[in-house]
């Protein structure tokens, strides 16, 4: 039988990572992981459940550094025991035959010292200011201005990806992403809103891709570009990115990208927008696509990017925290679970672990 789901039915490659269709389970933040950053066997369960659904897993966004920790009870890969943690959640997604790429992150701007134990930095001192962020001890506290980073910093925040790459190859993460998107450090430095700086990572659409290319380049030396991917928001208002220059510093960032053969390129974006496509031949890599990390993707939409050619995959986040077996269950047009947003950021198992396979519901159903 065939139907409009099959477009999503067919095997894709992506560099090293061969995966049996082509829904992705997206990155999504869910506060779960050790007050050090380390994550847990909760966290193994959650993405267990998951990997034999997903084609691929997009970790949470990871920290590749102390310095680069945006909010309380997020995962790092900045040590060892990192490491260990993160091992318990690989071992879980292979036993279900699943792949999962670890999401390197840094936060810049946004963060707070009570969380990091540091100063915020970024490309510039340009402060996040309509924004409040969770701290240890506080929901909405203001977010101090940050100080731009030096020369010899920003050769380390490189050093600190390469080492959280290793670390996540060590851990059996089969990929790496780069997260270069939704406002963080990376996209601090690609925006003009945000780098404002006058030496070689600033000032033209080449200087303000330099550090992203820099960053990209030696995390490929390290572990080999198809195991890497990265993920880009385009001209997308995310924590204050206001991006003035059309999309250049990304066509700047494709000339320096697209040699590496990249094993994909994550883009969050509109399909319909002509940079999406112009992007997508610039990369020359498989893009995987999604458009909003604060929205529901529908089966429809999903089925749609790829079918109208706008995509090679589909990323899906919000379906999938409800949905454990969302690929069965949208393969067969079966209803889903109610998401509980309230429980997105919470702690324990409620809202995270608890949500039913189809199988499972019925079940549930049949001896209520
Ligand atoms: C978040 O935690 O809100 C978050 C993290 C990473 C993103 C976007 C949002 O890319």
């Amino acid at each position: 039988m065939t139907d409009d789901f099959d477009v999503l039915r067919q095997p894709l490659t992506l560099g090293a990572i061969e995966l049996p269709h082509r829904l992705v389970m997206a990155p999504l933040t869910r506060n779960r992981a050790d007050e050090d950053g380390t994550a847990n066997e909760l966290i193994a369960e959650y993405y267990g459940q998951r990997a034999g659904s997903a084609a691929l897993i997009v970790s949470e966004a990871t920290w590749v550094s102390q310095q680069g920790k945006p909010y309380p009870r997020t995962p790092g890969i900045a040590t060892d025991q990192h490491r260990d943690g993160w091992r318990l959640t690989t071992d879980a997604v292979h036993a279900e035959g699943g792949k999962i790429v670890a999401q390197l992150w840094h936060g810049g701007r946004i963060g707070h010292p009570d969380t990091s134990g540091q100063e915020l930095v970024s490309a510039s001192a340009t402060p996040l200011e309509s924004l409040t962020i969770f701290t240890p001890t506080e929901a909405k506290a203001a977010i101090p201005a940050p100080r731009a980073l030096t020369l010899e910093e920003i050769t380390t925040v490189v050093q600190d990806f390469v080492a959280a790459a290793k670390r996540a190859i060590d851990a059996g993460f089969d990929g790496v992403e780069v997260h270069a998107a939704n406002g963080y450090l990376l996209q601090q430095f690609l925006s003009d809103n945000t780098n404002h700086r006058d030496d070689a990572y600033g000032g033209s659409p080449e200087n303000r891709a330099r550090f992203v290319a820099e960053v990209v380049r030696a995390v490929v030396d390290a572990i080999g570009a198809d195991r890497v991917g990265i993920r880009l928001s385009p001209l997308a208002p995310a924590h204050e990115m206001a991006e003035q220059d059309g999309g250049d510093t990304y066509r700047a960032l494709a000339k320096e990208l697209a040699p590496l053969h990249l094993a994909y390129v994550h883009l969050l974006a509109q399909p319909e927008d002509a940079l999406t496509a112009e992007l997508r031949a610039a990369y020359g890599a498989p893009v995987l696509l999604n458009t909003g990390f604060a929205k529901n993707t529908e089966r429809a939409e999903a089925i749609s990017f790829v079918a109208d050619g706008h995509a090679d995959a589909s990323v899906v986040g919000r379906a999938f925290i409800a949905n454990p077996d969302l690929y069965e269950r949208w393969s067969q047009d079966a209803p889903q679970n109610e998401t509980r947003t309230n429980l997105f950021y919470a702690s324990g198992p409620e809202g995270y672990t608890d949500y039913p396979t189809l199988a499972e519901a019925e079940a549930q159903t049949a001896t209520a």
